[in-house]
């Protein structure tokens, strides 16, 4: 067998074996050379992985190291030289420099946070109100690290900061809206006729839909780097359920969006079918979320739950019984054994009418059937492990009674993986 690299796309189930040319040796020498180098160097290191300009990252580094001295040096030549104040967050514990330097890197350094106060409040500055990914403040860092009363302080600059920029953040959670959000560059290329794309044409065309992507309370799609590419296979998935089951955007149906991610297929399908029951469901924190209700939307609802889980089936079971319509189950690219997940709950569960799946990567190899262990060999190429993936999953849904399933390739799809099974149940009237 292979040496294998994990699924992009998955982080969790992503651990399915993929080929690689290189020998296994040399790979481990080359990688062991590359980051002894770069960890060696972590200014070096923090550029190379987010492309944070070297200032910032040699910064980001002191404050991590807790090198005063050097973090100091490096605050004063952002001053002389008259630069705005660095905005990038630490790759290791996404921090602002005001957070490293009140205690998130494990001390309080006093010094350190006036400097950075010097640069002003606001956004484009120290930022004080901003949280980490664990949710805490620079305040909160400064009382964890015993600084009470800096952290008094920085609580009293953060309410103030948060009122002085209230119109530049979104109004439910706080968080930094930009001026124009970078998918509106994406509308931008299309209207001037740079994509081709027909789904997304006609998506740019009808403005409502695309509006209401806009707003603040959707600002966790605002600055994604592959909107294209999602949108693309949100859309594909919206035109799939209005093919193979149109009343769902009519009728009284529950739509269960499973690894909703940040929800677009979610946000996506309600923008056509305002009174359809959407669950979005993945184990993600709700931070990445659109403010659903604060929208105005209140047919979308979150889930957050881990769909390996002994129980998940059970909560899922639960969901649809307290929703009480017919459901139709949509997976999108769901990794591994997500993707058998998605399977076995429309076998278990009668209300569940159709589901509409597009499979990600093959599940790690011990978990594969015996049946697909061939697929884990160097010498098979990608396309046939993904197409005989999908042929045994199309396999296994058309081997539950009544239910009839049908293939399609999403054509304008931005992915390779663009396999649509459709499985249909049906029940006598
Ligand atoms: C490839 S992404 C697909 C996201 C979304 N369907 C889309 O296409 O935009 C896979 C998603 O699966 C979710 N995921 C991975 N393992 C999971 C698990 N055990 N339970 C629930 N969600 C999981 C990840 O958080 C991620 O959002």
């Amino acid at each position: 067998m292979a040496l294998q690299a994990p699924c992009a796309m998955g982080k969790r189930e992503g651990r399915h074996r993929k080929r690689r040319a290189i020998p296994y040796g040399l790979t481990v020498v080359v990688l062991c050379t590359v980051c002894v180098v770069c960890f060696a160097l972590p200014s070096v290191h923090e550029a190379h992985v987010r492309q944070i300009p070297r200032p910032t990252a040699a910064l980001l580094s002191a404050l991590e190291q807790g090198d005063e001295q050097l973090a100091l040096h490096l605050l004063n030549d952002f001053n002389r030289s008259g630069s705005s104040f660095p905005q990038h967050r630490s790759r290791r514990r996404d921090c602002t420099p005001l957070m490293l330097a009140a205690g998130a890197a494990g001390r309080c350094w006093p010094r350190l946070v006036e400097r950075i106060l010097d640069f002003g409040l606001g956004i484009q500055a120290a930022d004080v109100a901003a949280v980490s990914r664990s949710g805490r403040s620079a305040a909160d860092y400064a009382e964890l690290a015993g600084e009470g009363d800096l952290g008094a302080r920085l609580r009293k600059l953060a309410e103030r900061e948060l009122k002085e920029t209230a119109k530049q953040r979104c109004p439910c959670c706080g968080a930094p809206v930009g001026r124009r959000p970078r998918i509106a560059s994406l509308a931008d290329r299309y209207r001037a006729g740079q994509h081709q794309n027909p789904l997304l044409q006609e998506f740019f065309r009808k403005n409502a839909t695309w509006a209401s992507l806009m707003r603040p309370e959707f600002h966790t799609f605002h600055k994604s780097r592959s909107f294209h590419k999602e949108l693309s296979e949100s859309l594909c998935i919206l035109a799939e359920i209005e093919k193979a089951c149109p009343s769902v955007l009519h009728d009284n149906w529950h739509l269960i969006d499973l690894c909703c991610g940040k929800s677009l297929t979610s946000a996506i399908v309600s923008s056509q079918a305002p009174n359809l029951s959407i669950s979005a469901v993945d184990y993600v924190s709700p931070d990445g979320i659109p403010h659903y209700a604060a929208a105005g939307i209140r047919t979308v609802s979150y889930l957050q739950q881990d769909l390996l889980d002994n129980g998940a089936l059970q909560v899922l079971r639960e969901r649809i019984d307290e929703v009480g319509y017919p459901t139709i189950v949509v997976g999108l690219h769901l990794c591994g054994n997500l993707s058998v997940f998605a399977v076995e709950l429309f076998e278990r569960l009668d209300t569940l009418r159709t589901c509409i799946l597009v499979p990600c990567c093959l599940p790690h190899l011990r978990d594969a059937p015996n049946t697909l262990k061939h697929l884990y060999r160097r010498s098979v190429p990608d396309e046939q492990q993904y197409m005989e993936w999908a042929s045994y999953l199309e396999a296994r849904l058309a081997a539950i009674p009544k239910v009839t399933v049908s293939k399609t390739f999403a054509p304008h799809m931005k992915s390779k993986k663009r396999l649509i099974l459709t499985a249909m149940k049906h029940h006598e009237s």
